[in-house]
């Protein structure tokens, strides 16, 4: 069977659905191949939904073990079950998964269950999930493939005692000893979680800190609460290999400017040292697609790759790997095939870590202005004088904000602390309107909110903060 469309979407992860919709909506004729059996990719599936549901759960129980009591709450010793936990996360992604298949019925987007390969700039082979193929025609063809883990030589993932993220989240018991490799974004949040739940978690971590890329004195606080929540951390160090037996692990652990091995053993393993883009059996080579060095689809700013009508965006292609940047690239890319305009500013993408407290980041990091020799004022306040903070009993952390002193714009803004992950919302706004921190610092902010915090730093960028 062959039908004709405007656009056929290769991927249902949040930037394939994401496009999709917005194709839709503009009156194009979408068709989306999806082969996971689920819409919504790593994200909804194995991703940021089912991560974030354990991390609620998680926080919860710590905070019925170890905080209710300071609050005058008091229960008797809280229990994991497991069991129940993990179903609830599994009930979370199913709502969330079968809503985007909704959302493709109400804007009459075509689903398509089953593996796309490209035979040509305008064809689509499907190897259908149920059996049989189909071939669609589309004008445009849209690569929406996302990404998959890194592997690491000598450890090699079995998702049962050696896990990925996958595996890391439907572990069946909570390990007495977990060994995560890698202090990014997932290790920190999947540690957390095992942590919480009452593992003894180590993070291995090849650099001499944690999180790369993030503004150094965030990250230096960042360290501090975490290790005083628990987490060991093995800064520069990195793992040569694995030895998995049915009692556990024995990792070989060696420091990364060489030195003496050691061996260090777990019950669980988690690999978390990145991710890298997805492409295979995608047929790019028969359609002469090129990547670049380090994997990645290569694009022009329309996101237009070297063959004229295919396109890529989301993880596969340049830029952070994260679901709401995937999402801007599909709202782009589907408004430009449309006849409009449509542009993303990777530059104003915000990344959150979702622990507690949360660790959120937009723009350019201290290091980075130095280094570009920019100059800059910091405006910084703690949440130990913000009130709301206080009534929460959650005042570790504080928000920075930076601003250039020749343009008088926010640059940058890094924040932990309490819900950091919507307080960095309000800067990466006044940053699309190339505010300045007095703007910031002049706008209204109800008390008692956490968002005061954000205001004062704003006002301590030009040493006027009320509260400090
Ligand atoms: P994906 O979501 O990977 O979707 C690609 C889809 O394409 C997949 O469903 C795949 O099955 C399908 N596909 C691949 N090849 C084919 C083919 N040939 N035919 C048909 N279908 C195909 N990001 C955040 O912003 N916030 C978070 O909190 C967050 N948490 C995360 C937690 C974890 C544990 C992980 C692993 C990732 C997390 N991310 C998070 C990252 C986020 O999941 C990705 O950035 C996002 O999913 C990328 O979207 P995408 O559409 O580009 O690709
Ligand atoms: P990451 O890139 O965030 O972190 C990987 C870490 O592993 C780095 O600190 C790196 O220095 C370290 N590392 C690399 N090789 C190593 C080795 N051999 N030994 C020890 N350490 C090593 O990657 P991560 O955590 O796997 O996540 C992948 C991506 O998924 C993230 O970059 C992010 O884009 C996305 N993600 C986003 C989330 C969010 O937005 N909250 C949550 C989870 C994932």
């Amino acid at each position: 069977m062959s039908e004709n469309y405007d656009v056929v979407v290769i991927g249902g992860g949040p930037g394939g659905y994401v496009c999709a919709i917005r194709a839709a909506q503009l009156g194009l004729k979408v068709a989306c191949v999806e082969k996971r059996g689920t819409l919504g990719g790593t994200c909804l599936n194995v991703g940021c939904i089912p991560s974030k549901a354990l991390l609620h759960s998680s926080h919860l129980f710590e905070e019925a073990e170890k905080h209710f009591d300071t609050h005058g709450i008091e229960v008797s010793k809280p229990k994991v079950n497991l069991e129940k936990m993990m179903a609830r996360k599994d009930k979370v992604v199913d709502s969330n998964v079968k809503g985007i298949e909704f959302l493709f019925k109400k804007n009459k987007v075509t689903y398509v269950k089953g593996a796309g390969e490209i035979t040509s700039a305008t064809t689509v082979k499907v190897a259908l999930l149920d059996g049989g193929e189909e071939t669609i025609t589309a004008k445009n063809i849209v690569i929406a493939t996302g990404s998959e883990v890194t592997p690491l030589p000598g450890v090699e993932i079995d998702e049962k005692n050696i896990v990925s993220s996958t595996g890391g989240l439907v572990l069946s018991k909570v390990p007495k000893k977990m060994v995560v490799i890698g202090a990014g974004v997932i290790g920190l949040e999947l540690g957390s979680v095992w942590r919480r739940l009452g593992a003894e978690v180590t993070v291995i971590e090849f650099l001499d800190r944690i999180l790369p890329g993030m503004d150094g004195e965030l990250v230096k606080q960042t360290q501090r609460i975490f290790a005083k929540q628990g987490l060991n951390f093995k800064l520069g160090h990195k793992v040569t290999g694995a030895k998995s037996t049915k009692s556990g692990v024995t990792l070989t652990v060696e420091p990364s400017k060489g030195g003496d091995a050691e061996e260090i053993k777990a019950d669980v393993v988690l690999v978390a040292i990145g991710r890298r883009p997805f492409v295979t059996g995608l047929g790019l080579d028969k359609a002469g697609v090129e990547l670049d060095e380090r994997g990645r689809v290569k694009t022009d700013e329309h996101f237009q790759t070297n063959v004229q009508g295919i396109f890529a965006i989301g993880d596969a292609i340049v830029g952070p790997m994260l679901a709401h940047k995937a999402e801007e690239d599909g709202v782009a890319l589907a408004e430009m095939l449309a006849g409009e305009a449509g542009h993303v500013d990777y530059d104003k993408v915000p990344g959150v870590v979702y622990t507690w407290p949360e660790v959120a980041s937009v723009g350019k990091t201290e290091e980075q202005l130095k280094e570009e020799g920019v100059d800059y004022k910091v405006g910084k306040f703690p949440f130990t004088a913000n009130g709301r903070a206080k009534a929460m009993e959650s005042t570790e952390g504080f928000v920075k904000i930076l601003e250039d002193k020749k343009t008088l714009r926010v640059v940058g803004a890094h924040i932990v602390g309490p819900a950091a992950g919507d307080l960095i919302a309000e800067v990466v706004l006044a940053m699309e309107y190339g505010a300045s921190a007095e703007d910031i610092a002049r706008t209204c902010h109800a008390h008692p909110c956490l968002g005061e915090a954000v205001k004062e730093a704003a006002m301590d960028a030009d040493k006027r903060a009320i509260h400090m």
